[in-house]
């Protein structure tokens, strides 16, 4: 048997179980990520945020109206997929948490990204007098508080996902928004971005460059905010804050999750913000009862090269051999976030790889049995199941967490279900 390594640089796929899983580790988090500024009190505040400006979104997007301003999706049972994937009810149920249908942004990025907007604009907000009552939200939408906003930028680096909640958001509350993504990043994306108002700056090379080029110019206009995927933890907050929602949907389905009856999720990871963000508020809610595993693309295993090498160093996967190159766009990152790995050490229960056939032919099957359009991206999470079949009982629940697709245009959508004919 070959060892992971030869394996996860020969790009095939592979599956790491974390040895260091609910052990007490010592943290190396900077002092400034500690305690306030991500526990469980910063995570109540990130919820408390999206509640305090729901009736703003709910005016800002039409989308949103019949849903009170809330940014949340459904948990959904997929038995028809599970009978495909010929998983046996002796393995637990199958269920998929739809973040792809996220409305305004179609993504997960959705809720790490419009939290930081709402915390920008908040902070922005407070900074220019422009809101002297919690219940006068409404009030940034007029003339005054759009005036302020207007000599603001808000900007950020993106695969494409991020970009769009991000550019979206602040677009819409009168912001200058600039999206920095790298020249490969997918056309329709960058397309609907510009369509709203945003400005699309294209980079040669990968999103690493984009992230590093973006921060750079932003450095250089004091009224502009980066929005930093690899270090920010509002972001992360937003990712988090999903955990009470989620508790609650799960006890409206009746969803037992103690020591009797685990819980596993599968959950797409590029940089590992949006995962991480998610398995760190689901672990302050549920604790050890929870298993979380993050799925890469074989030719971008980032995560899981940073949990194999540790924190005092920052690989890429470049250094491995592999090319980075993948048709799940969200998951092409070389390097991981080393707030979200650091967040993980104890946390995280695995990591696994897929190959781009796995990706397509999961996305086939779930739009064939359920009716459901996800991008390949948020495919990634399928074939986490089968590596832990034989340890699973028919009271482990499976979540696989969708991360995108609803906004995929349709033609675009045809193509995926031609693959490998596109
Ligand atoms: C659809 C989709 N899923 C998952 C992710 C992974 O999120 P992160 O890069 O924060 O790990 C992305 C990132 O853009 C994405 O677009």
């Amino acid at each position: 048997m070959p060892d992971l390594l030869t394996s996860l640089s020969a790009a095939l796929p592979v599956f790491w179980s974390n040895p260091l899983l609910n052990q007490k580790t010592q943290s190396d988090l900077p002092e400034h990520y500690e305690g306030n500024a991500i526990g469980l009190e910063a995570i109540r505040r990130a919820e408390k945020r999206f509640k305090t400006f729901a009736p703003l979104l709910a005016q800002l997007f039409p989308e949103l109206a019949t849903v009170n301003g809330q940014i949340e999706s459904d948990l959904v049972p997929v038995p028809a997929m599970q009978n495909a994937l010929e998983l046996p009810s002796t393995c637990g149920q199958l269920w998929v948490k739809a973040d792809h249908a996220l409305a305004v942004a179609g993504s997960v990025k959705a809720r790490g990204g419009f939290h930081e907007v709402l915390e920008v604009t908040e902070q922005i907000s407070q900074k220019h007098n422009l809101l002297s009552l919690e219940d006068d939200i409404l009030s940034l939408l007029q003339a005054p508080a759009r005036e302020v906003f207007s000599q603001y930028q808000i900007a950020v680096g993106s695969t494409g996902n991020l970009g769009m909640s991000i550019g979206v958001m602040a677009a819409a509350l009168g912001f200058r928004a600039v999206v920095h993504m790298s020249s490969e990043a997918k056309n329709w994306k960058k397309t609907r971005l510009r369509s709203l108002g945003v400005q699309v700056v294209e980079h040669f090379g990968d999103y690493e460059q984009a992230v590093f080029q973006g921060r750079l110019l932003a450095e250089s206009d004091p009224l502009c905010h980066f929005v930093d995927d690899e270090r920010s933890t509002s972001l992360f907050l937003g990712y988090a804050a999903s955990a009470f929602h989620f508790q609650k949907q799960l006890q409206e389905r009746c969803i037992q999750v103690d020591a009797g009856h685990p819980l596993c999720l599968y959950i797409p990871c590029g940089v590992g913000g949006a995962p991480s963000g998610i398995a760190w508020g689901l672990h302050h809610v549920f604790g050890r009862h929870v298993r979380c595993y993050f799925a890469e693309p074989v030719q971008s295993p980032c995560f899981l090269v940073q949990m194999l090498t540790g924190m005092t160093k920052h690989p890429s996967i470049y250094d491995f051999g592999l090319n980075n190159r993948t048709e799940a766009d969200g998951l092409a990152v070389p390097r991981a976030s080393l707030l979200a790995a650091e967040c993980m050490k104890s946390i995280l229960a695995g990591v696994f790889t897929v190959e781009d056939a796995t990706l397509f032919q999961h996305l086939q099957l779930l739009f064939s049995t359920e009716g459901i359009r996800i991008e390949p991206s948020a495919a990634a999470g399928f074939s986490g199941i089968r590596w832990l079949a034989d340890k699973c009982n028919p009271l482990t629940t499976h979540v696989v967490w969708t991360t995108g697709g609803s906004l995929v245009p349709d033609a675009e959508f045809q193509k995926f279900l031609a693959w490998p004919r596109f």
